[in-house]
């Protein structure tokens, strides 16, 4: 996976290369999938819902920038896997997930995983997470047609934001706060699942 579908497409950052490499991936997928573990493809997590190819992760997770020290916001927490990639990135993870059992089960495998820095939360990421706002890191996994503005509005200085924007095809897009402008950068295609409004209970 690091050789074929990491380095092979352009992720240099030593950082999230020794972070995917550090976790098993297999513990965040289904039994029934485990054969797909390390292939470069979406994989069912049950709920209708998906933890991303490697390379979208890692991609994403480079864009980031992560120097180490900071306190990240992830809105789509899912199996836990880009979570638990973030732990090692970053030293505080906050993991919004609007489905219940999806939010119970990654809180329990990223525990057994020993990412301690990180907390699920149920609810919905469309709030973002004001009571431990601004966050130096949003990462979104899941798409929202278009920006989402109280997460731009929890964005710290120099802070940076990635994520999917559109309807079936979407874009991945970067924004950078600085000096009280949003920077707006755009580098992909990408298909993820939408972002929904709401949760479930
Ligand atoms: C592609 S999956 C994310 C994959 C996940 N990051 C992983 O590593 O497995 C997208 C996730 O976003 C969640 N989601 C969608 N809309 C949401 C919202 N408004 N708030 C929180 N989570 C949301 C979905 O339930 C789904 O689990």
């Amino acid at each position: 996976m690091i050789d074929e579908h990491l380095k092979a497409r352009g992720i240099v950052d030593p950082r999230v290369l020794a972070a995917m490499a550090s976790i098993k991936r297999e513990n965040f997928i289904p039994d029934k999938y485990l054969v797909d573990a390390y292939g470069d493809h979406p994989v069912p997590i049950g709920s209708n819902q998906t933890i991303s190819q490697p390379y979208i992760v890692a991609l994403m997770s480079q864009l980031c920038e992560f120097s180490g020290t900071e306190k990240v916001l992830e809105i789509g927490c899912g199996s836990g896997y880009q979570a638990a990639v973030l732990s090692r990135l970053a030293a505080e993870v906050y993991s919004i997930e609007r489905i219940k059992t999806l939010a119970e089960s990654s809180g329990i495998r990223l525990l057994q995983e020993g990412c301690l820095n990180v907390t699920v939360v149920h609810g919905d990421g469309y709030c973002g997470l004001p009571e431990r706002a601004p966050f130096d890191v949003i990462i979104v996994t899941a798409a929202p047609v278009v920006i989402p503005e109280k997460l731009v509005d929890q964005l710290a200085e120099n802070g940076r934001m990635v994520l999917p924007v559109g309807d079936s095809v979407q874009k991945l897009l970067r924004l950078t706060r600085m000096g009280g402008e949003i920077i707006t950068e755009d580098f992909a295609y990408v298909r993820f699942v939408p972002m929904v409004k709401g949760y479930n209970l």
